[in-house]
C-alpha cells in the first residue's frame, strides 16, 4: 500500500483541523434553518462522517450516488444517478457534500438536478478543489483545500475502488494508474 504512494499531500492532522473550521462555519450559517446534508457516495463518506460531527446544529442526512462515465482518472461529463435522495427537499436547506471537484461536471449536474426540485436553498461543500482542470463553472461555498493537478487517493477518494481508507490525502504514483491503460 505504502509503495503505491508518492507523497502525503494533506495529512490527517491538517484535514482534522480544516474540517473543524468548516463545521463551525456551517453551524453558524445554518443556525435556525432546516438543514439537509446530502452526501455523494462513495467518495464523500469519510469527509461527511467527520464533517457532520463538527456541525453543532440539528441536521438530517441523505445520500445520492452518481456515476460519471469515462476512464478511472478522467470524467467524460455524462452523469447517471445510481441512487437518489429518499427525503423531499422543498422545505429544506440543502448542502451537497463532495470529495473533490475536478472538471466540475459532476457537481454542476448535481446542483442543476437538485435546484430543479426547489429546495429552500442549495450550497456546496467539498474537501478538495482541483481548479486547474475545471471545464464548467460551479460555485463552491465551503472548500477544504485547493490542490494542484495531482491524482489523489485516501480520505474517501479511490483509484479503482482502492485506497479509500487511507487517513491522509495522498498522491498516487503515476505508474499505478498509467500501467495497462
Ligand atoms: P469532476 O466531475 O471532473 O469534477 O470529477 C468529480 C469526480 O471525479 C470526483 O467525485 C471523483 O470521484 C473523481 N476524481 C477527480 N479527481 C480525482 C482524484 O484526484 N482522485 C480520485 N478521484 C478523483
Ligand atoms: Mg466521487
Amino acid at each position: 500500500m505504502q509503495a503505491d504512494i508518492e507523497e502525503i499531500l494533506v495529512s490527517a492532522e491538517a484535514i482534522k483541523n480544516r474540517v473543524r473550521e468548516l463545521g463551525a462555519a456551517i453551524s453558524r450559517d445554518y443556525e435556525g434553518k432546516n438543514l439537509l446534508v446530502v452526501g455523494i457516495l462513495k467518495g464523500a463518506i469519510i469527509f461527511l462522517a467527520d464533517l457532520v460531527r463538527e456541525i453543532k446544529i440539528p441536521l438530517i442526512l441523505d445520500f445520492m450516488a452518481v456515476s460519471s462515465y469515462g476512464s478511472s482518472t478522467r470524467t467524460s461529463g455524462a452523469v447517471r444517478i445510481l441512487k437518489d435522495l429518499e427525503c423531499p427537499v422543498e422545505d429544506k436547506h440543502l448542502l451537497i457534500v463532495e470529495d473533490i471537484v475536478d472538471t466540475g461536471l459532476t457537481l454542476k449536474y448535481l446542483v442543476d438536478n437538485l435546484k430543479a426540485r426547489h429546495p429552500l436553498s442549495l450550497k456546496t461543500c467539498t474537501i478538495l478543489d482541483k481548479p486547474s482542470r475545471r471545464l464548467v463553472e460551479v460555485q463552491l461555498d465551503y472548500c477544504g483545500f485547493t490542490i494542484p493537478d495531482y491524482f489523489v487517493v485516501g480520505y474517501g477518494l479511490d483509484y479503482a475502488q482502492q485506497y479509500r481508507h487511507l487517513p491522509d490525502i495522498c498522491v498516487l504514483k503515476r505508474d499505478i494508474y498509467t500501467n495497462g491503460q
